[in-house]
């Protein structure tokens, strides 16, 4: 290690100058190069969008933005940003929600969307082999027609890139199904800081032979390397899938619920996604997809939509009906209502219902996002909590905290508390933290279940990390990326 820079001791970063882009303009075609500073290639306005993150809250000042076709042509970057102590922020579909994909100061953006090609695909196997910059949409386009989906899911599809994904080791609603990529990632080439290329694109099932790198690089958010290219596990896609939406009377019902759907569903059981009600009606409010009538869902005090994916489309229904009717036969019925999809476009509109919570909330106001892990049995209890504690300082009202709402993956034990406010103020964002943080680490949760920590919580690292592990990470970051040049002031401060 003692060769390693401490960040304390590092030299200051370099902001791009008119010559850098120059030389930027020598490695790429002049389309792939986005600069205030060379005349004309691009305004401020025409930045905007690299320099905002999803959400509105995270705004960078970068002044450039590469848009890269090839690996080499990103290695060659990296190179000279290495040499000239440039900071780099990695770039995908610019959908995280935690301000990791976005500049804090002037870094250059170097953003993979022109990297978008399936390099193979084994039909046998399932193995994708893909550049970094595909949709993740777009790459389960590609395998339908093969009998395969991909292995995760998420509301962003339509946007976020398959090596964004990767860099941020996203969850969504497969997880409960398939596990995470750190298991169906099977190999990763990345450029490293100093531009070398890590070629792991690996698509053995099977390798021990010695440190497995490429894991290092799944979640770590852009800060050891550019991930350019992925090779990942596609299951094959189930012959028959259904998705049901329960309205619950009480929250303390949805345990029974998961525990019963568990015994009687077994392996068809693939997504259990819950929805509080101040959840649900925002994205009834926003147009989130048409679930159920106001009176079936009047009384409920939260929703399950839940999905089974199967080989045989008779049994899987003949078990799904079973449960329904034993939900609601039972002499204290879990439930007081479910709606059951009819057809492919009643799939996808229970399915938008859930999804469009994120949407709906970003049309309701601004999202202070915490992302959780904790026990499911107090998935209620913390956002009351947060509620309650926020009612006290008297910022429950129309032009300060509009809504504390409650959703997430059940199965994985991941809540997402949303927070929509009327704007972002430090006195809301001062009440909030480390309140939260407190809150989790007092369930022993984590306070990063699956968005990642970004910029927005690379500080608050400690409340779910002890010092041993998060100096181990400060030590490899040092070894990887000595000169601290990836994604700067994310995931460490
Ligand atoms: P970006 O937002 O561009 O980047 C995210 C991070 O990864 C940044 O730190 C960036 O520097 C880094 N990065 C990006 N590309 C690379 C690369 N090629 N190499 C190295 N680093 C890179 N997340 C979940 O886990 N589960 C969900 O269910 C889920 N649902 C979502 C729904 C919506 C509507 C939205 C807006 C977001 C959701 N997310 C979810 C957040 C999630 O992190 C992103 O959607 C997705 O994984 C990020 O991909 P991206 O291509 O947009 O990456
Ligand atoms: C989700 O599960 O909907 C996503 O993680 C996005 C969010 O938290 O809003
Ligand atoms: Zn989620």
């Amino acid at each position: 290690w003692a060769h390693s820079h401490n960040p304390s001791t590092r030299p200051p970063l370099s902001s791009v100058t008119r010559e850098d882009v120059e030389h930027f303009s020598k490695i790429l075609p002049s389309s792939a190069v986005l600069s205030t500073l060379a005349s004309e290639t691009a305004s401020q306005a025409e930045l905007e969008p690299y320099n905002t993150d999803w959400i509105g809250r995270y705004h960078g000042k970068s002044t450039t933005v590469l848009k890269p076709q090839t690996t080499k042509q990103v290695s060659e970057i990296m190179r000279y940003c290495y040499e000239r102590g440039i900071g780099v922020v990695p770039q995908g579909g610019n959908t995280g929600l935690v301000g990791g994909s976005v500049p804090l100061k002037d870094e250059l953006v170097v953003n993979l969307g022109n990297m978008s090609k399936v390099r193979s695909f084994d039909p046998v196997s399932g193995a994708l082999v893909a550049d970094a910059g595909c949709v993740l949409e777009v790459l389960s386009e590609y395998i339908a027609p093969h009998g395969h989906i991909m292995p995760l899911d998420l509301g962003a599809k339509g946007s976020c890139m398959i090596g964004g994904n990767v860099a941020t080791n996203a969850g969504g609603l497969r997880l409960l199904r398939y596990g995470s990529l750190h298991g169906s990632v099977l190999g990763l080439e990345v450029v490293l800081p100093d531009g070398t290329i890590l070629d792991g694109l690996s698509t053995l099932r099977k390798d021990n032979t010695g440190y497995d790198l490429k894991q290092l690089f799944i979640g770590a958010e852009g800060t050891l390397g550019i991930i350019t290219g992925v090779s990942i596990l596609t299951p094959p896609a189930p012959r028959a899938t259904n998705n049901v939406l329960l309205a619950l009377p009480s929250f303390d019902n949805v345990l029974p619920l998961f525990k019963k759907a568990r015994q009687q569903l077994s392996e068809i059981l693939s997504a259990f996604e819950f929805v509080d009600r101040t959840a649900y009606n925002l994205a009834v409010k926003h147009g989130q997809g048409k679930a159920m009538s106001e009176e079936e869902a009047e009384g409920a005090e939260c929703f399950i939509l839940l999905e089974t994916s199967g080989g045989d489309g008779k049994h899987d229904e003949e078990k799904l009906t079973a449960l329904l009717e034993d939900l609601m036969g039972a002499d204290e019925p879990l439930i007081t209502t479910g709606v059951i999809s009819q057809s492919p476009a009643q799939f996808a509109s229970l399915w938008r219902l859930r999804e469009g919570v994120t949407e709906a909330v970003s049309k309701e106001g601004k999202a202070y996002k915490y992302d959780i892990s904790i026990p499911l049995a107090s998935f209620k209890e913390v956002v009351d909590t947060t509620r309650e504690h926020l009612r006290k300082l008297g910022l429950l009202r129309e032009d300060a905290v509009k809504h504390v709402l409650g959703y997430g993956h059940v199965g994985d034990s991941n809540l997402h508390l949303n927070i929509c406010a009327a704007s972002y103020s430090p006195e809301i964002e001062t009440a909030l933290e480390p309140f939260v943080y407190e809150l989790t680490a007092s369930y022993n949760g984590s306070i990063s279940a699956e968005h990642g920590l970004g910029a927005m919580k690379a500080h608050a690292i400690h409340y779910s990390k002890g010092g041993v592990a998060v100096d181990l990470m400060k030590k490899l970051k040092n070894v990887i990326d000595p000169k601290g040049i990836m994604n700067p002031g994310k995931v460490l401060e």
